[in-house]
């Protein structure tokens, strides 16, 4: 027998009393989604910050390290654990990530009060229920390095997003929104 099994064993009467400590054994599906987009959102600036230093050559390759990286993982966590991670932004780069009319209204939502970390809704989509946990990302110094003033940005992001809106950016911006959606029990 695992030690989680034997815990989990030990811990299930006072489960029934004290849901605050389900979240120790269990793996839930919202414990998933706030899993997820933590694992998203830390990798993205530790990525940035490992792979932009000062006179660094930013290019194609670079971008492959950092949201070319963390876009891949996400996928990737997708495909694994079945939980639906998506990018939105209304200054997006990527046309896949403009932010559609609910996600338009989270991200003035948090650009309205920076102190909000998080927003869990429910929503029902063909017949089926679902729970969207949404954060806010927010721009730091390596970003600036491809999100920055617009005529600075990497040749590569030039050509290859004529319609890019994701420049112009400042340190403690907001850039966009992840969002992880679950299935409802
Ligand atoms: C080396 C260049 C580079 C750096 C550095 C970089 N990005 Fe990006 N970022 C891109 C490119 C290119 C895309 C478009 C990716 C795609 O096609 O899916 C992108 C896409 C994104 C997206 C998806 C939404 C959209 O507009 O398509 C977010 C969010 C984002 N970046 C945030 C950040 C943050 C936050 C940082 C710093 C921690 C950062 N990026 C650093 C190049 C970069």
């Amino acid at each position: 027998m695992t030690r989680k099994m034997l815990t989990s064993i030990l811990l299930a009467p006072a489960l029934l009393v004290t849901p605050a400590l389900a979240a120790d054994v269990m793996n839930t599906p919202e414990e998933k989604a706030m899993a997820a987009a933590d694992e998203i959102i830390t990798m993205r600036s530790t990525l940035a910050a490992e792979f932009i230093k000062p006179g660094a050559v930013i290019d194609e390759e670079t971008f492959k390290k950092v949201c070319g990286a963390v876009a891949k993982r996400a996928k990737d966590i997708t495909e694994k654990t079945g939980v639906k991670i998506r990018h939105a932004a209304v200054k997006n780069r990527n046309p896949v990530n403009a932010a559609d009319e609910r996600e338009r209204a989270l991200i003035e939502k948090f650009e309205a009060d920076k102190d909000l970390s998080e927003t869990w809704e429910k929503f029902d989509s063909e017949g089926k229920s679902f729970k969207r946990y949404t954060r806010p990302i927010f721009v730091e110094e390596a970003c600036l390095a491809c999100h920055g003033s617009k005529e600075a940005r990497p040749e590569f992001i030039k050509t290859k997003y004529p319609d890019d809106k994701a420049y112009g950016f400042k340190e403690g911006d907001l850039r966009g929104i992840i969002s992880v959606t679950v299935p409802a029990e």
